[in-house]
């Protein structure tokens, strides 16, 4: 595609209005009658959005919410959810993405929850597990085209010994992406968008496109930023303020590192503190990153303003400082047993058209297989290999895991700190070492985090025994 034809497909997108003030995401209300208890319901359903005048967009939405509500809770809660299915004629479910709960309270594939049926999700939130979690679809089949039409909310575990100070606040920031036809409403997808999986024109911040928020000079605020995006890498920079690092997928580093730019693919998690100390306008936004792009028309992904903040000449109440230490992580122990999962496309024109395959170990995805077998309580080495000319992100089911290094060109470089992953991107032509140990026994789902990719195959099944 030209840079001609590129403007005039940027002209002819349908935008949302920009610079409203931030809005929070609603909070999903507590019913439990008894503490250390949480209780609520999800109904998941078609809405429509009113995304600029005259112009009406289904979606899907949890409880009437797209982002779907926050959920809030603490270590050693109990959660009950009763999740109703009212999406018309489609099965559905709710995974817990990163959360440590029973391999059948994990809203796998094989456990769908059909059109009009409701189930109750239960499970207990371990001490030690405070991070910041979201809940997701993930039907067989389905699961990409149920998240970018809507259904995506973030489940922040609390802990009751939390270092960070709670004057900084604690603040959730959803990142989706959206594109719209002419009418308003959400096409469907291309073959580009299957290949590359679907990246959108504008990037949203709990649901605004570069919403406003105010702060006072010297303010600091704990932002969780989430890409709940199906396809679209963010790197992100703060423009007139600083950014620190304090969390990851799984909950607190062991000590705060600062940070220029931050790579967040599909499905990752990242935790900061921000400190306002230059009065005027500080900007969260985009730079370039390229994670391969197969065909014509890579989108522009330099140069987004998501949020935009306005800090004041006057100070506000002096604000406590970070401390140097926030929580210990302890080293997994050896592996026992190490395991090589290589990750591949294959693209080819035959007689009938494209072919086109995204594969694990060789392996299009097949629920009735099992591809690994592990012991619960073991620690393993899994070596994540990525062949493909794109970048994939890696995601397992059940467990945390611990990155220990990246290879690329003959090169080793460590992570520059310890910390609890979910997601972890394997760019092309790199690997990926990490230490996993799942605890709890059933069938486990890992898979690339594009959902475009994992539709088309790219996921095993893990057995914990
Ligand atoms: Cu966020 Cu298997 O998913
Ligand atoms: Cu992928």
């Amino acid at each position: 595609m030209s840079g001609h034809d590129m403007n005039a497909m940027t002209q002819g997108a349908i935008m949302l209005p920009e610079g409203e003030a931030l809005r929070a995401l609603p909070l999903l209300a507590n019913e439990a009658a008894r503490p250390s208890m949480f209780k609520a319901k999800l109904t998941a359903e078609a809405a429509i959005a009113r995304i600029t005048e005259g112009l009406e967009t289904p979606i899907l939405a949890y409880n009437g919410s797209s982002p779907g509500p926050l959920i809030e809770a603490f270590e050693g809660d109990r959660v009950e959810i009763t999740f109703a299915n009212r999406i018309n004629s489609e099965a559905s479910t709710i995974h817990w993405h990163g959360m440590p709960v029973p391999a059948d309270q994990d809203g796998n594939p094989m456990d769908p929850v059909a059109a009009g049926a409701d189930r109750v999700y239960a499970f207990d939130l371990p001490e030690g597990s405070a991070g910041s979690y979201w809940y997701h679809p993930h039907p067989h089949g389905r699961t990409a085209e149920q998240v970018y039409r809507g259904l995506a909310g973030a489940f922040v575990v609390k802990s009751k010994a939390d270092p960070v100070p709670a004057e900084y606040g604690d603040m959730v920031l959803m990142l989706t992406d959206l594109r719209l036809a002419a009418d308003g409403s959400i096409p469907g997808n291309t073959m580009t968008d299957l290949m590359n999986g679907r990246v959108g024109d504008q990037v949203l911040v709990n649901g605004q496109r570069n919403p406003r928020l105010a702060v006072a000079k010297g303010d600091r605020r704990r932002l969780r930023l989430y890409n709940a995006t199906n396809a679209r890498f963010l790197k992100l920079a703060f423009e007139g303020a600083a950014m620190t690092i304090v969390g990851t997928d799984g909950g607190l580093i062991e000590a705060p590192v600062a940070a220029d730019e931050i790579l967040l693919s599909p499905g990752e998690r990242i935790e900061l503190v921000v400190a306002f100390d230059s009065p005027g306008l500080a900007t969260l936004g985009t730079l370039d990153y390229d994670r391969g792009w197969m065909g014509a028309g890579r989108p522009a992904d330099a140069g987004l303003t998501l949020l935009t903040v306005d800090v004041s000449e006057t100070p506000g109440a002096a604000m406590p400082p970070l401390p140097t230490r926030l929580r210990p992580i302890a080293p997994l122990s050896a592996p026992a047993v190490s395991r090589r999962l290589i990750f591949a496309e294959i693209m080819a024109m035959n007689a009938t058209g494209m072919e086109m395959g995204f594969l694990i170990n060789g392996k299009a995805f097949d629920m009735a297989r099992i591809d690994i077998v592990s012991r619960a309580g073991e620690t393993e080495l899994w070596e994540i290999v990525n062949q493909a000319d794109m970048d994939h992100p890696f995601h397992v089911h059940g467990t945390q895991f611990q990155v220990i290094e990246h290879e690329r060109d003959g090169k080793v470089s460590k992570p520059p700190f310890v910390a609890w992953k979910d997601t972890v991107n394997v760019a092309r032509g790199e690997t990926v070492r990490l230490l996993l140990r799942q605890e709890q026994p059933g069938r486990r789902m890992y898979h690339c985090h594009i959902l475009e990719h994992e539709q088309l195959g790219m996921m095993g099944v893990l057995d914990v025994r």
